[in-house]
């Protein structure tokens, strides 16, 4: 639940056109029969507790990686009275598309083999991988418009007056998003159209290949910033000159150059570069880093993935915030920001969303997770599916969509469509049905308000979904030695590690792998009983496998020497790459890991993290 509701950004911009036909950030209730019409809008940004989990560096500039949605770091951020002076976001773009990411096995220290096939180095595809969902990007387009909505409300809540907004997106939804932009900024507040080609990648013959993106650009206020000399571009030979004089006072240098246009030629990362499906190109973001904010400003990213816009921002002297809710994004960022020298703190904001390490894969989980669901017939969709149950016959469970944070707070309103909408309608004879919520607004207003409201024939539970997902999700397991060193150091070795949340993803992978290879062969061999002698004879299918000591499911290894509880301090840390190379401290080697790790300081705390990025810590048990 909630600490308290922080109030958006005040009312929209007096003359600027309003569109009704979004549910924005009004969420009205009306009772059974229309008689008695109740107005419980304007809730605002949820604000939740927010934990710090990990120091990086002293942090003197007050940089942060917040893991929780944009809404709810808005909250916190606007709680704490930060503002922020350029924001670029690059949210989904209702695409359509789920984004999934490859996950690869290690070489493992121990298995002799392994080290022989690692001494070739070895290509992406020759690795051993299986693939996870990051998040999914499907929406239908009112949900998508209203959730964007609340989201640019609450991104301007936390701008200062001279602040810059960049939205990236492309032909799927950009045109629509431009208009909510006019009614949140102000038309008069839109600088820039920004066109992002990049003459890349796969093209068909349907139509011309769309290779752009598109990214707006609106300021607060008509004063915002824009350094315009410190992004000119050369002329072209033999053009007129035309020295650039804004804003700069008689007598100094003028900068010769001229200022870009809205067009911006600039290559695609390649696939190899990328640690992120949906990276970004460096220099996109920090053409708009440079225009739009001076040193010691703060830069923030409010779907961050992969921290390019926070990598920037340091490079550059700014400070920066990067928020997402993926736990892929957090520890990509935190990587890369500590391979470049950054100092700051990791907040996790505990929105009941970060149950997985992301809320699309908590959502595929859902379903499997209460025992006895399946479907049933005659239930709506809004229903995820029935329990049969001896005394109480068919119950229909209702879970909350973790991907539409409007469905995610069980509130009176949403507690009203299912007493009065949905309850009506179920198949005659249903006695009772199961509310599952991850958070709900105040569970004692929404009892009293089932018991005056509901249908007295019809019970209904409320469940927090939280407590069945606890059970299910086991810590991994290290075995480690601890040596005292000749030079008095610590020698920390891992002997063993085991995973239950791994073991099961590999299990999953390696049937959908059987039956992909069973379905090819049944095909093959109809293929064959008409084919010519010498065809292709059917593929078989390798699984993937963990060894006994599992050492092959570590990304990373920490150590903490400076305190045994609160945040972490990595003091020391090895991070193994997809080929198996050791990378200390931020810097890349050319080592196979040996499955130790060592400090000169008493190490207190050890923290694993695997390969799908789940981490355990373990307090180092001295004799
Ligand atoms: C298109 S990617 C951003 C890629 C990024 N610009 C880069 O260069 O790596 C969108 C990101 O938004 C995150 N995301 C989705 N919904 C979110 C929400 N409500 N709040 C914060 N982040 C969210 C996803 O986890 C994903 O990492």
């Amino acid at each position: 639940m909630p600490i308290k509701y922080v109030p958006f950004y005040p009312e929209p911009i007096e003359g600027q056109a309003l569109l009704n036909n979004f549910t924005r950030t009004r969420r009205a209730l009306t009772y059974r029969d229309n008689d008695k019409p109740v107005q419980r809008i304007l809730r605002g940004m949820p604000l939740y507790e927010v934990d710090k989990v990990e120091q990086v560096g002293e942090n003197p500039d007050g940089n942060l990686v917040i893991r929780g949605e944009c809404l709810s770091a808005c909250a916190y951020l606007k709680d704490r009275g930060i503002q922020v002076d350029l924001v670029y976001i690059d949210p989904p773009f209702a695409s359509g598309a789920n984004y999934a990411k490859k996950i690869y096995l290690r070489r493992n220290p121990k298995v002799a083999q392994a080290i022989e096939q690692a001494e070739q180095e070895l290509n992406d595809e020759e690795l051993q991988a299986f693939e996870e969902t990051m998040y999914g990007d499907i929406w239908t387009k009112e949900a998508y418009l209203n959730w964007m909505y609340e989201n640019l409300v609450a991104i301007k809540s936390v701008m200062s007056p001279t602040a810059s907004i960049y939205v990236h997106l492309d032909w799927h939804i950009g045109h629509y998003v431009k208009v909510l932009m006019d009614e949140i900024f102000g038309e008069d507040n839109f600088q820039n159209e920004i066109i992002w080609a990049y003459d890349q990648g796969a093209r068909g013959n349907e139509r011309f290949a769309r290779k752009h993106d598109t990214i707006f650009w609106y300021s607060v206020s008509d004063t915002y910033n824009f350094f315009a000399e410190k992004i000119l571009v050369p002329y072209e030979s033999g053009m007129t000159k035309w020295r650039y004089t804004k804003g700069l006072q008689a007598g100094k240098e003028m900068p010769e150059g001229k200022v870009p246009s809205d067009v911006w030629d600039i290559k695609f990362n390649s696939m190899t570069e990328r640690l992120y499906d949906t990276e970004k190109p460096y220099e996109l973001i920090e053409k708009i880093v440079r225009a739009c904010s001076d040193e010691n400003m703060v830069v923030a990213d409010f779907f961050g993935g992969s921290g390019v816009t926070a990598k920037v921002a340091h490079d550059l002297g700014r400070k920066f915030i990067h928020v997402d809710v993926g736990i892929n994004s957090i520890q990509t960022t935190r990587d890369r920001l500590i391979a470049a020298g950054a100092s700051f703190d990791i907040l996790e904001v505990r929105d009941g969303v970060a149950l997985f390490r992301n809320p699309a894969q908590t959502m595929e989980k859902l379903a499997t997770l209460i025992p006895g669901l399946g479907k049933a017939e005659g239930l709506d969709d809004f229903w995820a599916g029935a329990i049969q149950d001896g005394k109480n016959g068919m119950i229909p469970v209702y879970l909350p969509n973790l991907l539409d944070h409007r469905a995610k707070l069980l509130d009176l309103p949403q507690i009203n469509r299912i007493v009065n909408e949905q309850i009506p309608n179920l198949p005659d004879g249903v006695k009772k049905v199961i509310v599952y919520y991850v958070d709900i607004e105040d569970e004692k207003e929404a009892r009293a308000f089932i018991r005056e409201y509901g249908n007295p024939l019809v019970e209904v539970e409320l469940r927090d979904l939280k407590t069945v997902l606890h059970e299910i999700v086991l810590n991994d397991e290290v075995d480690y030695t601890l040596t005292e060193t000749a030079e008095g150091g610590w020698r920390v070795e891992i002997t063993r590690f085991y995973s239950d949340r791994l073991a099961q993803k590999i299990e999953a992978h390696n049937q959908k792998l059987q039956l992909n290879a069973g379905k090819k062969k049944t095909r093959q061999r109809k293929l064959e009983e008409t084919a010519e002698e010498g065809e292709e004879s059917p593929t078989e299918f390798t699984p993937l496998e963990i060894s006994e000591n599992g050492l092959e499911l570590i990304e990373l290894v920490s150590l903490d020497c400076t305190a045994d509880d609160g945040p972490w301090h990595s003091d020391v840390e090895i991070k193994i790459d997809k080929k198996g190379y050791v990378i200390r401290d931020g810097v890349k080697t050319k080592e196979y890991w040996d499955a130790t790790i060592s400090s000169s300081r008493k190490p207190l705390r050890l923290k694993i993290r695997n390969i799908a990025g789940d981490e355990t810590v373990v307090r180092v048990e001295y004799e």
